[in-house]
């Protein structure tokens, strides 16, 4: 019987439009970044930069607060589900699960990380060449649980997403002196865009052949960067969207080398950038009340350990808000960005 199958990449980028699935095209979703797609890593290592309290999770299954910098559901687990996988994808340093559940979906993200090791550091979270280490250590078990064969098939078939970069900017860059004191911006951004291509090169050679690399969203337009823009109104930095920009530009010509460059891999980029933009301007077209302040706490600058269950000021209903915290999309966000990107 004709099976109705359309492409990956062109799942990834229509993936309601279309409203159609291809189960059998990718085994697993294998992913690396920060906490735009970390599950819970960071509750397994010493860093302040954690959400596995309360409110976070208040509508999870079972209003469980996972480690997921959100209310619910994180991009990677309603891309996973669209896939016809599990509805979410677990962390690998999570104790719940083992290689039997890995074996479908796994993150090795990590909040509060970048492309850039001083990005990582500034937080004590997982640098990204660590999460390339937890890959290999996650290949080795793959294959003992699957057989040489049939781990080297889902290796190659996997679907690798990656989601990082808004920290390098504003956690790092933009913060801390170091690199601003070594590169202008331009020359910051190209650095960062060098160890893009050396991650996804390693990822090649490791055997990945479809990658998802994801652009950075109008980072101006974060609650926390609109609080620190109080005289213009809460306003989003434009400076800081322009650079968002500006980088995912520089994604996007990295993306057709890559493709020219690499027989066989066929990589695309998910740019976050627009729909989201769209969504923050126009709230009330996609039923949302509020974007430019987050649900939780007063909404102007509270995210991790200043988002707590005891704060009077969370909003009850987090579906009518862009935001859950000053730095991160609600469940509701997340499951529209993955459903109409670009
Ligand atoms: C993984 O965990 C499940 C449930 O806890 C258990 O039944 C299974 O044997 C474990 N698998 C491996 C390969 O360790
Ligand atoms: C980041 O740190 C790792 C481990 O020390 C090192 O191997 C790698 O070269 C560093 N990356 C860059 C771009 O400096
Ligand atoms: C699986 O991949 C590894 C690494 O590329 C390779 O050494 C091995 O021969 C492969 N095994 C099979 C059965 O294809």
């Amino acid at each position: 019987m004709a099976n109705l199958c359309i492409p990956w990449f062109l799942l990834l980028q229509f993936l309601i439009l279309l409203g159609l699935e291809c189960e059998a095209e990718v085994p697993a979703i294998i992913v690396f970044g920060d906490s735009s797609v970390d599950a819970g890593n960071n509750n397994q290592i010493p860093t302040i930069l954690r959400s596995d309290f309360e409110p976070y999770g208040r509508d999870y299954v079972g209003g469980q607060p996972t480690g997921r910098f959100s209310n619910g559901r994180i991009p990677t687990d309603f891309i996973s589900e669209a896939f016809g996988l599990r509805p979410i994808v677990p962390a690998y340093l999570d104790p719940m699960y083992n290689i039997s559940d890995f074996a479908i979906g796994v993150t090795f993200a990590s909040a509060g990380s970048g492309y850039d090791n001083a990005t990582s550091d500034v937080l004590s979270v997982i640098p990204l060449w660590k999460e390339l280490e937890y890959y290999k250590t996650y290949q080795t078990k793959l294959r003992a649980y699957l057989g040489d064969q049939k781990a080297n098939e889902t290796l190659t078939e996997a679907l690798y997403v990656m989601s990082m970069g808004t920290n390098d900017f504003l956690e790092n860059y933009y913060t801390m002196n170091e690199r601003r004191s070594q590169y202008n911006i331009d020359q910051y951004q190209s650095f960062l865009i060098r160890i893009a291509r050396n991650f996804i090169m390693s990822l090649y050679k490791l055997g990945a052949r479809k990658v998802s690399l994801g652009g950075l969203p109008p980072m101006g337009c974060l609650p926390l960067e609109r609080t620190t823009n109080f005289q213009d109104g809460n306003k989003c930095m434009k400076s800081y969207n322009t650079v968002a920009m500006a980088f995912n530009d520089k994604l996007n010509g990295l993306v057709v080398e890559l493709n020219e460059e690499l027989p066989g891999i066929k990589v695309v980029m998910s740019n976050p950038y627009y729909i989201l933009l769209q969504i923050t301007k126009k709230p009330s077209l996609y039923g949302f009340d509020e974007a430019a302040v987050a649900c939780c706490g007063t909404g102007m600058f509270e995210m991790g350990y200043a988002c707590d269950r005891i704060n009077p000021f969370t909003c009850t209903d987090a579906n009518k808000f862009v935001f859950w915290d000053s730095f991160h999309p609600t469940e509701k966000t997340n499951q529209l960005i993955v459903h109409i990107k670009n």
